[in-house]
């Protein structure tokens, strides 16, 4: 069967992800999750010390760059893919708040996002993937076959990170929250460097109103058309 690109892109807190996950699992796709390969590298300079503060040692992590390596294998156990730094299961520390507080400045940055576009890319060559992030089919696949890009009101995402939170048993601030949401879009869609921003050619998923297996099944008609053409 024909093999194609599927780019998955949207806001945070969207739902993009685990519709990347699933979709990717059901037809038997690769799965790449871009957001961890930028929480891969900021982990690696918490660790190399190269934070002050906010600040981040720039000319260090440019000397590190290619030290760094990052790839994907999949944990039998959960059935998904755990993201390893130079061979190390890095999973749980990337999703830490240390990680999250940190993250953004580090995928600002030139000289970062161009050397894991290029690493994306390489991993996308043989087609048969599903990779999600902010500027996969914009800059990393601009001519994937499949573009998706996922939204939903600014108040719907809050409430689910509310629920997720609350679920886990953490404190949670539905306004802090919402602030919160409304401040990670203003960042993502100003940023000089590849802003998040929908492809021209890509279709708008707006799940707001729309239950999982609704998406599921939205987004596997999206896939049938996409490898019928
Ligand atoms: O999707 P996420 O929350 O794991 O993403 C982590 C950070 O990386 C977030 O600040 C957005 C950024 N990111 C990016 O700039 N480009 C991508 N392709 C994916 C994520």
């Amino acid at each position: 069967m024909k093999k194609i690109v599927i780019a998955i892109d949207g806001h945070s807190s969207s739902g993009k992800s685990t519709m990347a996950k699933d979709l990717a699992k059901e037809i038997g796709y690769t799965y790449i999750d871009t957001g961890a390969m930028y929480r891969a590298v900021t982990l690696y300079c918490i660790q190399h010390g190269f934070f002050e503060g906010e600040k981040i040692k720039e000319e260090e992590l440019k000397a590190s760059i290619h030290d760094i390596d990052i790839s994907f294998r999949l944990n039998a156990e959960t059935g998904r893919p755990d993201t390893y730094l130079n061979g190390v299961n890095v999973e749980k520390e990337i999703r830490g708040m240390e990680v999250a507080d940190k993250v953004s400045p580090v995928a600002t940055l030139g000289f970062v996002r161009r050397a894991l576009v290029a690493k994306q890319q390489e991993m996308g060559k043989a087609k048969g993937i599903v990779m999600d992030g902010r500027d996969i089919g914009t800059t990393v696949f601009p001519n994937a076959e499949l573009k998706i890009f996922v939204t939903a009101s600014s108040q719907v995402r809050a409430q689910r990170r509310f629920d997720e939170l609350k679920e886990k048993g953490m404190p949670a601030d539905f306004d802090a929250i919402l602030k919160n949401v409304e401040e990670r879009d203003y960042i993502d869609t100003h940023r000089e460097t590849s802003p998040l921003r929908k492809a021209d050619d890509a279709i708008t998923l707006d799940n707001s109103e729309m239950t999982i297996p609704e998406q599921k099944a939205w987004l596997m008609e999206q896939y049938q058309k996409a490898i019928a053409e």
